[in-house]
């Protein structure tokens, strides 16, 4: 009974010292908790506590995000919103016009942020003529990994060609090895038929396809060859694929289990964090085919009461657009900085690849959205492609019917 008091009083005691020492705050959602993302996240949490901030982790499980995005939409519901969320693409704007995020605008302009972000990254962090979220990042997402040593001692070269890929993955399939590590989650599938849709329909088919939302392109001649390639592939995946995480997915690359894995270069964060060396232990090419697509991390502010929160909302959003930050993330996270003034001295030859692929597809007009990462279209639609895709990837379903079914599913959902 004594000790229960006691306790009851220190209770007290800590909840009194708390309310006294307030200072900025923030409960964050975000779905980075695989090992290179939670690496990664861990940068920010040190930055913000100190710069004397509190942090309260909300992390939901799931690569893509579509589990925290569910979790944020019971939030908001109940009239919960956390302070600052993982979000990006068009979500953002569709949270905007729900009337529940928060104005950024006087960080973005103390801080200079349209001097030092790309235009092409700045409008995604724009609400009409507000700012309403902070980018962290550019991830590509159609990258090939592969396990140097696997290819070396199969006497096989990183593929330019699908063809090419086709021929590698039939010999080393032939030897034993699994070809294609991948990890059967709806948007898996939906990063997979992304590249290779680059790849087939190249940079202009590719915008009229996803960003046009094109009814003609979707079920055009190439399409059909884009679901038949998908349909190649799902020979060369191995048995267990269903249901598995992208990160198993990459360490099955990393332990010689399988060759290749298609996916956004967050996965490069996963072998960095496992300390394998890029060049050496594995190695990284463009998809097969020209353009890139990105993926920009952001976070956006929910309208929330209490200074403590909106000093949180500022310092938070203030210190991911900070050129330290954006160099020790991303280092990390596999990334290269959304910011154009950040020096790459310290980052790997994918990062600088990355870097170039992105410049020199800025200046010829194939830098796109990627619509598997939730940046090229509204929810709706992108939701309704992955439906095809993953119903194709996971049935004998033809690729006839797949393009039918495409430009029927995106057509009724405009
Ligand atoms: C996000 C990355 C994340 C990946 C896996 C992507 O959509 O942009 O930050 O690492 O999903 O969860």
């Amino acid at each position: 009974m004594k000790s229960y008091v006691l306790g009851a009083v220190s209770g007290l005691a800590i909840v009194a010292s708390t309310a006294a020492s307030a200072g900025p705050e923030a409960e964050v959602l975000h779905y980075w908790t695989s090992g290179g993302e939670a690496k990664s996240v861990a940068v920010l949490q040190e930055e913000f506590a100190s710069n004397g901030g509190t942090w309260t982790d909300m992390p939901v499980a799931g690569g893509g995000g579509d589990a925290a995005m569910t979790a944020l939409r019971a939030r908001v519901l109940s009239g919960n919103a956390p302070t600052a969320v993982q979000l990006k693409g068009p979500a953002i704007q569709e949270w905007y016009e729900e009337g529940v995020l928060a104005d950024i605008t006087a960080v973005a302009e103390a801080n200079n942020w349209a001097d030092v972000l790309p235009a092409s990254i700045a409008g995604h962090m724009k609400c009409e003529d507000t700012w309403c979220a902070a980018p962290v990042n550019v991830h590509r997402v159609d990258w090939i990994w592969a396990n140097a040593d696997v290819l070396n001692a199969n006497g096989i070269a990183m593929p330019t060609t699908w063809d090419e890929f086709n021929a590698a993955a039939e010999k080393l399939q032939a030897a034993g090895i699994i070809p294609l590590a991948h990890g059967g989650q709806a948007w898996q599938d939906a990063t997979v038929f992304e590249a290779v849709a680059l790849g087939i329909l190249g940079a202009d088919g590719f915008r009229k396809a996803f960003v046009d939302l094109d009814i003609d392109t979707l079920k055009s001649d190439e399409m059909v060859a884009v679901f038949d390639q998908m349909r190649t592939m799902r020979g060369f995946v191995d048995d267990n694929f269903s249901g598995r995480d992208w990160n198993l997915a990459t360490a099955m690359v990393m332990n010689g289990e399988a060759a290749f894995q298609i996916m956004g270069d967050w996965a490069k964060g996963e072998f960095l964090a496992a300390g394998k060396a890029p060049g050496e232990d594995f190695l990284c090419a463009s998809t097969p085919g020209e353009g890139f697509l990105y993926n920009v991390d952001s976070f956006a502010m929910f309208d929330v009461d209490g200074d403590d929160k909106k000093a949180g909302q500022e310092l938070l959003a203030k210190l991911v657009v900070g050129q330290n930050f954006q160099k020790v993330f991303n280092l990390n996270k596999g990334s290269i900085p959304a910011r154009t003034d950040v020096s790459l001295d310290e980052f790997d030859s994918c990062a600088l690849l990355s870097a170039d692929d992105m410049q020199a597809s800025s200046d010829s007009g194939s830098l796109l959205p990627s619509y598997a990462h939730g940046m090229a279209m509204r929810g709706a639609q992108a939701g309704a492609i992955t439906d095809v895709v993953t119903a194709h990837f996971n049935s004998d379903m033809s690729s006839q019917e797949a393009v039918e079914m495409l430009a029927n599913a995106v057509a009724n959902s405009l």
